[in-house]
């Protein structure tokens, strides 16, 4: 049967960013528990990816487990236009409790991506509520990724991301450079002066400015210094235009902070957050806003927020996402982060000196390994069946960001899986 479902899957399933006809069947998995995840065939691999960033706590966990289990007791899904519930209430009183007391408002999306959307129309709405129509556009750092739908890709990295491909589609909008000061690395006023020089040209069009606090996920791993973030804020407030964090992959202690602008205590006027809210366990998402923000829009001329998915404010996501922040504010996950963060520092320090490594970095839970040459995804995935362990490098970062729970001797075996992947690149 599992060669057969592979097939088919090989030959009649899309993946993420994959052809109709990939040249790599995908591993099929049976269950997961834990850290690990077992496939069909009976090989069990530690996961590395906690599920791309949102399995903190592990898989088949009892506590979440069973929030899912008595929500579906009680109602799977209401809409949410004209009806509310307890589950989404409760999420959302939690979740402003767990953020910078001038957020007040909290409109729940389906995806990171659709996060994202929903803060770009806040900002639209919102600068034409207060007669600022003629701002409609949005500047975003190159090296950033904030998603996959149209509104989201145009803010993405215009070189690496998708927009040559829909440039018919995508809506233009302006890029600065990525920030080049490293987290940690003296600060100098000076890396603000090209972008200060952006702002005075084409602060009257600008709605809003998107940035990834610290550090920029699946456009590089690269993480930043936090008095950019400040000096981003200043130019925000001094010229009118709105910051939107996006927080998708940082929320909930990635960086070692709550938020990663608790790192810069920059509070933005909109914050994304995803991934990690439901623990891994469904797709949600939330876009946050201040009074400021929220009271504008309404009191414009089209007071409503124009955004309304089907399935907005599902009950079983939100429970398990209240299961979920319950268990982060238990307050183990300082600890945790701090103590995987030490593992991979030490564990990946030695690839500093082979010959095809570029670069070695580690922030928060994050652990990055950059080559001078993109992996072969036929190499890496052997390597992940040989070794035990599940990682999915891309273009030229092999990296992980393993559930909080994830122990020393599992984290051990992940960091030298990547040693060894990277010692293949050539
Ligand atoms: C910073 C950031 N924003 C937005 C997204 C898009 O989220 P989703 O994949 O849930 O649509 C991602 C996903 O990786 C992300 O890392």
């Amino acid at each position: 049967m599992s060669e057969n479902l592979a097939d088919f899957d090989q030959h009649h399933v899309w993946h993420p960013y994959s052809s109709a006809t990939p040249p790599l069947p995908n591993l099929v998995v049976r269950s997961a528990s834990g850290v690990r995840i077992q496939l069909e065939d009976g090989c069990e691999l530690i996961d590395a990816m906690a599920s791309w960033w949102s399995a903190l706590h592990g898989y088949n966990h009892p506590v979440l487990n069973q929030a899912v289990t008595d929500q579906v007791a009680d109602m799977s899904h209401v809409m949410f236009g004209g009806l509310t519930h307890e589950p989404a209430v409760t999420l959302c009183a939690n979740l402003l409790k767990t953020v910078p007391p001038d957020m007040q408002h909290v409109f729940l999306a389906d995806s990171g991506s659709v996060a994202v959307e929903v803060a770009l129309k806040m900002a639209f709405q919102y600068q034409l509520a207060i007669g600022q129509g003629q701002r409609s556009k949005v500047a975003a750092l190159r090296g950033g990724y904030h998603g996959d739908t149209l509104g989201a890709m145009s803010v993405c990295d215009p070189d690496a991301g998708m927009h040559q491909l829909f440039s018919d589609y995508v809506p233009r909008q302006l890029f600065v450079d990525r920030p080049s000061i490293r987290y940690g690395d003296a600060w100098d006023d000076q890396a603000l002066d090209g972008i200060r020089a952006m702002f005075e040209a084409n602060h009257s069009e600008l709605a809003a400015f998107i940035l990834e606090p610290i550090v920029q996920g699946a456009g590089g791993m690269w993480f930043y210094a936090r008095e950019y973030v400040q000096g981003i804020r200043e130019l925000c407030d001094e010229f009118g235009v709105l910051l939107i964090a996006d927080e998708i992959a940082t929320a909930f202690g990635r960086t070692g902070h709550w938020l990663a602008c608790d790192d810069s205590a920059v509070v933005p006027d909109i914050l994304c957050v995803g991934k990690a809210l439901t623990g891994g366990y469904l797709s949600l998402a939330a876009t946050l806003t201040t009074s400021r923000v929220a009271e504008g829009i309404s009191g414009g001329q089209n007071p409503e927020l124009m955004h309304g998915p089907t399935f907005m404010g599902n009950p079983l996501a939100c429970a398990v996402a209240n299961a979920n922040l319950v268990l982060l504010q238990s307050g183990e996950w300082p600890a945790q982060v701090a103590a995987i963060h030490s593992v991979l520092k030490e564990g990946l320090a030695e690839a500093e000196g082979f010959a095809n490594v570029t670069d070695v970095r580690v922030h928060g839970a994050i652990g990055v390994i950059e080559t001078a040459q993109p992996v072969d995804m036929k190499v890496v995935q052997d390597i992940c069946l040989d070794e035990g362990v599940w990682l999915r490098p891309f273009g030229r970062l092999i990296y992980t960001m393993p559930p909080y729970v994830m122990g020393v001797e599992d984290l051990v075996r992940v960091t030298s899986t990547m040693k060894r992947m990277a010692k293949q690149v050539y």
